[in-house]
């Protein structure tokens, strides 16, 4: 076997989503509609029926679903079952190589980062700062994103409708440059390290066992993709609560949360909507694509709703004026313990993501990025602010605190296989 010898036939994820990844390529997207203009909010006029996804049997559609593999999902009684790729099927063995790339620093340049290093799985596999720090340690601009339930999310990062696929996502941190993670500059180094460890010859050979290349740049993404979409978190005291009708730590407190969280009053559950708490979800038997992404009203720099560069959101990448501050709607699960909060970490705990809320968007009083957000034009119409008791409040707290997953967090199937007693 030849781990990383060849490098000829670099991708089958294609130079063209590798360059779409990194922001080079100008629309390599299938369809056009996941950022349509909705006037002021994205609700209830998705287009519908365009059949992504779907089993129209197009090989060049990247939402090109698998079908029936045999992996074992462990899939939660009250989740919908995860989509994969028909490119990249997901086995026992690709996980298990995944694994190990997920925890390997030789993914990184210098050898001092793996993607843990920023996704650890005690924090939902998040890195508690406001902003990530890379590699070579250049600051990146947001906040490290939890990865739970991840293979469920309709487009991937906060605010990217261009990268839908865990395969070519996976590309970014290795060699983007904007900002710099990983720090690799070339995929045949990346290659040519897989022959360091011995135990990937096995680890490559199970996962491929059709090919006669191993340890190519393709390999690694497509491991690194199905060990992600395994990241299924659904055992909170709510999900107990809701498939068995009583939790010990789902109480008369938690459940006013719930109803809070789904009030008109709190209008939570528009945006973070269903399993997940995300509108922004996709998976196998969803009729219809969308991939849906609001503005909370953060920032409003100049009255007209301007966010801060270069976080500007949707805009960032398709320049429309009204993609200005629009970002996807995170999971709130295990939202416990993925602070500090949002695209760029700058509210430090739920009570006072809840004041952003409350105040129908967030008044910056002074210094550079002033602003009141409420008065956003650019806001979503569903942020318009509520006058909640304390009691109340409490109720929504304790509600979201009710989706930690403590198994998740400290599931050995999601653990970094690179030991002491086994390096
Ligand atoms: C330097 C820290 C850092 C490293 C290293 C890193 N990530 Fe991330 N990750 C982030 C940040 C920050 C974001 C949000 C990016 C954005 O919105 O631009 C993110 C977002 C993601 C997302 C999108 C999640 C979602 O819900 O859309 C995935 C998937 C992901 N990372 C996987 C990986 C993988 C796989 C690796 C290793 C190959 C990795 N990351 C390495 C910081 C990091
Ligand atoms: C209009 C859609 C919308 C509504 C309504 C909404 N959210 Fe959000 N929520 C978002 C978006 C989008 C983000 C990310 C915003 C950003 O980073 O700029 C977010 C972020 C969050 C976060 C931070 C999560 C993280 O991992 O950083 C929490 C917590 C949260 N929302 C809770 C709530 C609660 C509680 C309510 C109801 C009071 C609510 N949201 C109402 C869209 C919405």
């Amino acid at each position: 076997m030849s781990v990383g010898g060849r490098r000829g036939r670099l991708l089958s994820v294609s130079v063209f989503s590798l360059l779409a990844a990194l922001g080079c390529a100008d629309d390599p997207k299938p369809h056009d509609h996941s950022t349509h203009d909705h006037g002021d909010h994205d609700h209830g006029d998705h287009d519908h029926g365009s059949g992504e996804g779907g089993s129209d049997g197009d090989a060049t559609n990247p939402l090109d679903a698998a079908e029936g593999t045999s992996y074992p999902w462990r899939v939660p009684a009250n989740f919908p079952a995860p989509w994969e790729p028909k490119d990249n099927p997901t086995t026992a063995a690709k996980v298990e190589l995944g694994r190990h790339l997920f925890y390997d620093v030789r993914l990184s340049e210098n050898r001092t980062q793996s993607c843990a290093s920023c996704h650890e799985q005690a924090l939902a596999f998040t890195d508690g700062k406001a902003a990530s720090v890379g590699s070579t340690g250049e600051a990146h601009p947001r906040s490290a994103m939890t990865l739970a339930n991840v293979g469920y999310a309709a487009s991937l990062t906060w605010a990217n409708p261009l990268l839908l696929r865990l395969e070519d996502q996976a590309l970014v941190p290795l060699f983007g440059e904007r900002p710099i993670e990983l720090g690799h500059t070339a995929p045949e180094d990346v290659e040519a390290r897989m022959s360091e460890a011995e135990r990937y010859t096995d680890l490559f050979a199970a996962a491929f066992p059709e090919s006669e290349t191993l340890g190519t740049l393709e390999q690694i993404a497509f491991a690194l993709a199905a060990f992600q979409r395994t990241l299924i978190s659904g055992n909170s005291a709510f999900d107990r609560w809701q498939t068995t009708g009583a939790d010990p730590k789902f109480g008369a407190l938690e459940e006013k949360g719930y109803e809070l969280f789904n009030s008109e009053k709190f209008e939570c559950f528009h945006c973070h909507s269903g399993f997940n708490f995300s509108d922004h979800v996709y998976y196998t038997g969803k009729p219809f694509y969308e991939a849906p992404f609001h503005n909370t009203g953060l920032y409003n720099l100049d009255g007209e709703g301007a966010y801060p560069e270069p976080n500007t959101g949707v805009f960032d990448v398709t320049g429309k004026a009204l993609h200005m501050g629009r970002f996807k709607a995170p999971t709130l699960r295990n939202v416990e313990v993925t602070a500090p909060y949002m695209h760029d970490g700058s509210i430090a705990t739920l009570e006072e993501v809840l004041d952003h809320y409350a105040a129908g968007g967030r008044t910056i009083p002074s210094g550079p990025y002033q602003g009141v957000g409420s008065a956003s034009p650019l806001k979503d119409s569903l942020v318009v602010g509520f006058d909640a008791t304390s009691e109340e409040r409490d109720a929504v707290l304790a509600f979201l605190r009710s989706l930690t997953d403590e198994d998740f967090l400290a599931d050995p199937a999601f653990s970094d296989p690179w030991t002491k007693e086994n390096p």
